[in-house]
């Protein structure tokens, strides 16, 4: 018997450092970021079945592209368990602001997955998970390094080499982390297709540039470990400047970094994928924290949360 109702939840993340560079085997450090959260209902209901998100309402038959990576994982597992898509509906609830490098599909894949197998009573190991949000972020970015779905799954500061298991970070930092959203989407899918465009055709003068963010990674873990965030600040100044000349930085991320740095913040970057989504600054006082979020704010960034780093960075 399936049960009547299940869920399934997961939170967002930020990718501290090393993101475009980890999709070429270059470390990468990625944070959970329990204030943004996705939640997947699957309940019981007649009749094919019904999909009901933010991009959607109705049959998930009829969803759009957008979804394709979600339906098709749906799709899959639920063949591979030996169900039928009927009778069920599934309900996603999200937090997340969707396209903005906080892992929003892949948080979607691993709540949905943790709902079904719930539903279907099935017991759910790390690796189905892995492979299972893989599979789907695979149809929505082209060529994930997998650091979204670890970071995802794992809800732990992570030290990540794609396809080496992740490393835990003992993170504790006596600074605050500002995350500001652009407003605008970032496609992973095109930056990634992107920096792939600029290997291809010039490995002399860009390969160079991945392999300095991956040294830049290998800083700032010493700068976590040592507890240095005015280092870390620098570190990320330095990674946004090379990640704006890999092509993947944009006017209004460029724009709310300099914001935050006239405003006293240490450093500042993009985070995830680019062309849009969301940047981070870092700031040693929750007072100087406020009033860059604030200047962000009053200069375009749609919206802004602030991360105490100091109590240390756990799940939900
Ligand atoms: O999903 P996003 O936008 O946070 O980007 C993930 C980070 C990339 O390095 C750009 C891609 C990847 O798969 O690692």
């Amino acid at each position: 018997m399936d049960k009547r109702t299940s869920t399934g939840t997961a939170i967002g993340k930020i990718i501290l450092i090393g993101e475009h560079a980890v999709v070429y085997g270059e470390p990468a450090i990625a944070l959970p970021f329990p204030a943004t959260k996705i939640k997947t209902t699957i309940y019981e209901r007649k009749g094919p079945v019904l999909l009901n998100c933010l991009f959607h309402q109705g049959l998930l038959t009829d969803a759009p592209k957008k979804l394709f990576g979600l339906i098709s994982t749906i799709e899959k597992i639920v063949e591979s368990i030996g169900k039928r898509l009927y009778d069920f509906s599934i309900d996603i609830e999200s937090s997340i602001p969707p396209e903005r490098g906080m892992g929003s599909s892949a948080a979607v894949a691993v709540a949905t997955l943790r709902a079904l197998y719930d539903y279907f009573q099935i017991p759910l190991t790390r690796e189905d998970l892995v492979s299972w949000s893989n599979i789907s972020e695979k149809i929505v970015h082209g060529n994930p390094s997998g650091i979204d779905a670890a970071i995802i799954i794992d809800e732990k500061p992570l030290y990540y080499i794609k396809g080496s298991p992740p490393v835990p970070l003992d993170f504790k930092l006596d600074a605050y982390l500002i995350l500001g959203d652009t407003g605008e989407a970032s496609q992973t899918k095109t930056t990634v297709a992107h920096v792939k465009r600029l290997m291809d055709t010039d490995p002399e003068k860009y390969g160079p540039l991945l392999k300095k963010l991956g040294l830049l990674t290998e800083r700032t873990k010493i700068s976590i470990e040592n507890r240095n965030p005015k280092n870390l600040g620098q570190i990320m100044s330095n990674a946004h400047h090379i990640l704006d000349q890999l092509g993947v930085s944009n006017k209004i991320l460029n724009k709310l970094v300099t914001v935050a740095i006239e405003n006293g913040a240490l450093g500042g970057k993009l985070t995830g994928g680019g062309g849009g989504g969301c940047m981070i600054a870092l700031a040693s006082s929750e007072k100087e924290a406020n009033l860059i979020s604030n200047n962000l704010l009053s200069n375009g960034a749609k919206n802004t949360w602030i991360y105490n780093m100091g109590v240390g960075f756990h799940g939900r």
